[in-house]
């Protein structure tokens, strides 16, 4: 039987029937039309379903939608200014995006929004991370593109401009 759960996503509060098995993955994509999350292993390893929960970053497949009741959620969709329709239209892009974009960071984007996201946990609470620091940050989120590097330089170039 469904569930009726209140979502806090990106600013906006979503009043959704879900099954009690749905992840919080899957009603970003399915039920909100926020498709920056991915969906690859769907089993907490890869990473490219990276998503904010009360500022922490976590792998939203790995979490039922009716645990992030009454929490804040934000998806790569609510990063940067003026996202007054939280669904990524008429922003600005936060550092970290504009940095992946000047770092040539982004080669397919599969990996992308997951990546920002675990970034943007660390450059929230670490004012200058080292390379170790950000390395250890982005640990749990697989990349098959970029061999990592242009990843690492990205987000120190948005350390260095926040
Ligand atoms: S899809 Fe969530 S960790 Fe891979
Ligand atoms: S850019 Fe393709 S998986 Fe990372």
């Amino acid at each position: 039987m469904k569930k009726l759960v209140q979502l806090n996503v990106n600013g906006d509060t979503h009043e959704l029937a879900v099954n009690p098995d749905e992840t919080l993955l899957g009603v970003l994509r399915n039920h909100l039309d926020l498709i920056g999350p991915k969906r690859g292993c769907d089993s907490g390893g890869c990473g490219c379903c990276t998503v904010h929960v009360d500022g922490k970053a976590v792998y939203s497949c790995m979490m039922y939608a009716v645990s992030a009741q009454d929490k804040n959620v934000v998806t790569i969709e609510g990063l940067g200014q003026n996202n007054d329709q939280g669904n990524g239209n008429g922003r600005e892009l936060d550092p970290l995006q504009q940095a992946f974009i000047d770092a040539g960071a982004v080669q397919c984007g599969y990996c992308t929004c997951g990546v920002i996201m675990a970034a943007k946990e660390l450059l929230d609470t670490v004012k200058n991370p080292d390379e170790d620091e950000i390395r250890h940050a982005i640990a749990g989120n697989l990349c098959r593109c970029t061999g990592y590097q242009k990843i690492v330089d990205a987000i120190k170039l948005a350390a260095a401009a926040v």
